[in-house]
């Protein structure tokens, strides 16, 4: 059985989809606090098959050791954590409590238990300002932010206890910019409150929540001035969960890898294609540019290919007519 860690979340329920469809028993542990249950329902209609589920808070050290002794868990997927950025910087306390005490108490779990493999939701976040691009596993880190260090720490912690146990296998992956939803618009991406990331805000003004987009900045070192990302579908992101999953459980030692196209677009671009690939026209203001952001940043997504022999395979079209079809459902 694999234990998906906030696995009724955004990717995390997409990842539960291909695991499922991949053969696998998936055992999602979630407190719904950023999801809903109704996800599990939406798990089942895609693939005719319910994913356990223990609704536990996996800092919850006696409920996460009771979980672990109840199933035969084979591998950890740790996708629980808090993750806005603005709200880090805010709540810095809230951030370190909570998104290195779920890694931790995983751990110490998968240690008492004999459980040796661990897939790490990491991000792009973590090489800071990046000097150049497109971005390798081994450039140098640095964090702008509490969430990002929850991240840059957490591959630390990792990285130790792979070194000090033997028998451990780990893959950290550094998730560039997933959006899109699955196929069937069953599953998505569904912030809470005014969106914080740019796709997710597009939908909203195609639908109609919100009246326009601000693009933040238009005065970068890009070609068009706006920021430029590597955005990549998350069933893409999700598939590779599954290669990474089969290489944790066939090596041993800790490895870090890019999840990313290698292709770098900008907000424009992104408002473009959306507007050409579903026939709706996004307005947008131009607004200043939003502290902490980055000019470029985009993936070297060589190592993935080579070591997990995973490749992103989704176009930015697909990208922009999933993530709408996904709004509509939600909206309707
Ligand atoms: C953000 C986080 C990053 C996190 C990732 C998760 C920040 C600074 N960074 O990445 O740590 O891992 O989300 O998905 O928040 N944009 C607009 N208007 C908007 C929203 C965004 O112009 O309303 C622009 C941004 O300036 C940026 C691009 O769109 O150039 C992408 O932004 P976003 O989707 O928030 O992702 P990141 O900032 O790359």
């Amino acid at each position: 059985m694999i234990l998906l860690t906030g696995g009724a979340g955004y990717i995390g329920s997409h990842t539960a989809v291909e695991l499922i469809e991949a053969g696998y028993d998936v055992l999602i542990a979630d407190n719904f606090y950023n999801s809903r249950p109704e996800v599990l329902d939406a798990i089942e209609e895609i693939t005719g098959k319910r994913p356990a589920l223990e609704e536990i808070d996996v800092c919850d050290v006696e409920k996460v050791d009771a979980m672990f002794e109840k199933y035969d868990i084979e591998a950890v997927l740790h996708f629980a954590s808090y993750k806005a950025v603005g709200e880090s910087v805010e709540k810095p306390l809230m951030y370190y409590r909570n998104d290195l005490d779920t890694l931790i108490t995983v751990m110490e779990a998968m240690k008492k238990h004999g459980v040796n493999n661990l897939i790490f939701s990491s991000s792009a976040t973590v090489y800071g300002v990046p000097e150049t691009v497109p971005l390798v596993e081994g450039m140098p880190t640095g964090c702008t932010n509490p969430y990002g260090w929850t991240k840059y720490m957490s591959e630390q912690i990792i990285q130790d206890v792979c070194h000090a146990e033997a028998d451990m296998s780990a893959v950290i992956l550094r998730y560039f910019n997933p959006i899109g939803a699955h196929k069937s618009a069953l599953i998505g991406e569904r912030p809470n409150g005014v969106p914080n990331n740019l796709m997710p805000y597009i939908t909203q003004v195609a639908s109609g929540i919100r009246p326009h987009l601000n693009v933040f900045g238009d005065d970068y070192d890009t070609p068009d001035g706006t920021g430029v990302r590597d955005y990549i579908h998350v069933v893409d992101i999700a598939k590779g969960h599954i290669a990474a999953v089969q290489y944790a459980m066939s090596h041993k030692g800790a490895e870090v890898v890019n999840l990313g196209t290698g292709n770098g677009y900008s907000v424009l671009d992104i408002v473009k294609a959306f507007e050409r690939v579903n026939g709706i026209k996004i307005p947008y203001e131009i607004a200043p540019r939003r502290a902490g952001d980055i000019a470029q940043c985009y993936a070297d997504p060589t190592k993935a290919e080579k070591l997990l022999g995973w490749k992103a395979e989704e176009d930015l079209d697909a990208m922009c007519k999933d993530a709408w079809e996904w709004e509509k459902n939600i909206t309707k």
